[in-house]
């Protein structure tokens, strides 16, 4: 594992937040609230290294010089779980424009296949966080992200929740470049591909599909 790839956001809301969502006796309604909660403290995380541009506006008072962010951003869910950490961190990046990846794993060769890829259209002028609260086995996020390389990004981050190290391994061997952020680094994977201790299949507890 590359780690100089790898931030783990430690700040206690994450931690105390991510404990919550992991609990079993956590219903629905909370598993949405908290992941939306966690993910706008990824956001404020993923974004810190944004670089700042100097306009000049006026105050009430006088005009000034001030920083704002002019970036174009497209956050990138890989569906549907990566949905559920969208919605937090629009709300963080409300000017960002909003790309999907859906893929299924075929149950033959157990590689993933794509069956939806929808992007703007000015990639080559974009910064991507690609947003799948669960890093397991890594196969789907590593193909994601060879996908949108196609798309020629500027640049490309990706964020989960609960990352399993064989997932980390992966993605960090096939895609050097892009640095991962993520709540926490599991013990491991389980013969069904889920992390352990993890918190279960996360599309079925923000949906309710369980
Ligand atoms: N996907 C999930 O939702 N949970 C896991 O533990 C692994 C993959």
């Amino acid at each position: 594992m590359n780690k100089q790839q790898v931030t783990v956001v430690s700040h206690p809301l994450v931690q105390h937040k991510l404990t919550l969502m992991r609990m079993e006796s956590t219903q629905t309604s909370d598993f949405r609230r908290l992941l939306r909660e966690v993910s706008m403290l990824l956001a404020y995380e993923v974004t810190r290294d944004l670089p700042l541009v100097l306009n000049e506006i006026k105050t009430p008072i006088q005009s000034m010089m001030a920083p704002l962010i002019e970036k174009k951003i497209t956050l990138v869910s890989i569906l549907r779980a990566g949905n559920g950490l969208l919605e937090g961190m629009l709300e963080l990046l409300p000017w960002a424009k909003v790309g999907h990846i859906g893929l299924y794993r075929d149950p033959q060769t157990l590689t993933p296949v794509e069956y939806y890829f929808k992007m703007p259209p000015d990639m080559p002028q974009r910064d991507v966080i690609v947003v799948d609260p669960m890093l397991a086995t890594g196969n789907s996020a590593a193909a994601a992200l060879s996908r949108l390389k196609t798309q020629k990004p500027l640049s490309i981050k990706f964020v989960c929740l609960i990352a399993s190290p064989e997932g980390v391994d992966l993605l960090t061997s096939e895609h050097p470049d892009v640095p991962i952020y993520t709540a926490g680094i599991d013990e491991r994977l389980n013969e069904h591909g889920y992390i352990v201790p993890g918190l279960g299949d996360a599309g079925d507890r923000i949906y309710g599909t369980l």
